[in-house]
């Protein structure tokens, strides 16, 4: 895994900003895996601001996001859908039929779920998947347990998700216990990884992923397993205990 130190959150969006505009540029139609949650914020507004300066072409790229919360309609200000519009997609020239996000309401989950990854299939596999990363390890809703998932499915969030995700809702109550999650092997098969790691509270997490273990209580650690991840951690989130490469960003 390469591993690079950013002096703080805006350097660090805007490194991985240009790694996606870098990588859209190579293949105008890209395959992006895409992530919520307040890390990848930075990174989609120095994505917009490119996309305002006419350095970037989105009308070709295809989205997969990881996760949506089960049961949620699309436009429930809460959900994964209204998020990426709010935050990304209606900024920029992206055809929205080419966005897929797992359907939160969907009836049939099974089917939900075999149609989503032949969809990530059919579109070629991603070529560039953006990480965020639990306080628990998870990626996407692949939360710590005994057993992980290969493909997409419905999961039951830990309490610590449920936790640390409150921040967003009026009350914990409020927050959905469901979520439709990408699965392990969507993930691992990505041909490129940016894990993205910020703040204070990211700090023992990060550790733990250069322990050199692999274990489905810290899913985040079999990306150890994956030939091109790129760590892209903040100076809060950063621990000199780290004993790898890293490249000072
Ligand atoms: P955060 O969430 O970016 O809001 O910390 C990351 C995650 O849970 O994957």
């Amino acid at each position: 895994m390469k591993n690079i130190r950013c002096k703080d959150y805006e350097t660090l969006s805007k490194k991985v900003a240009n790694s996606i505009i870098k990588q859209i540029t190579l293949k105008p139609n890209s395959v992006l895996g895409l992530a919520t949650g307040s890390t990848p914020i930075g990174t989609y507004q120095a994505l917009i601001e490119a996309y305002q300066k006419g350095k970037v072409d989105f009308s070709q790229v295809t989205v997969f996001n990881l996760d949506e919360y089960y049961p949620i309609s699309k436009d429930n200000p809460q959900s994964y859908h209204h998020f990426m519009m709010q935050h990304f997609f209606q900024h920029i020239n992206i055809n929205k039929d080419n966005c897929y996000i797992p359907n939160g309401q969907a009836k049939n989950i099974e089917k939900e779920c075999r149609l989503y990854d032949e969809a990530i299939k059919q579109s070629g596999g991603i070529d560039l998947q953006l990480l965020g990363i639990g306080t628990n390890g998870h990626i996407g809703f692949n939360e710590p347990g005994r057993l992980l998932h290969m493909n997409t499915h419905l999961t039951s969030l830990k309490a610590s998700t449920i936790e640390d995700n409150a921040r967003f809702f009026d009350k914990i109550d409020s927050v959905p216990t469901k979520a439709i999650t990408m699965g392990i092997g969507s993930i691992m098969k990505a041909k490129k990884i940016l894990l993205l790691v910020s703040g204070q509270k990211k700090a023992d997490i990060y550790k733990k992923l250069f322990e050199k273990q692999l274990s489905t209580d810290i899913p985040v650690s079999l990306l150890q397993l994956h030939l091109d991840v790129t760590v892209m951690v903040d100076q809060e989130a950063y621990s000199s205990e780290v004993i790898s490469d890293t490249i000072v960003g």
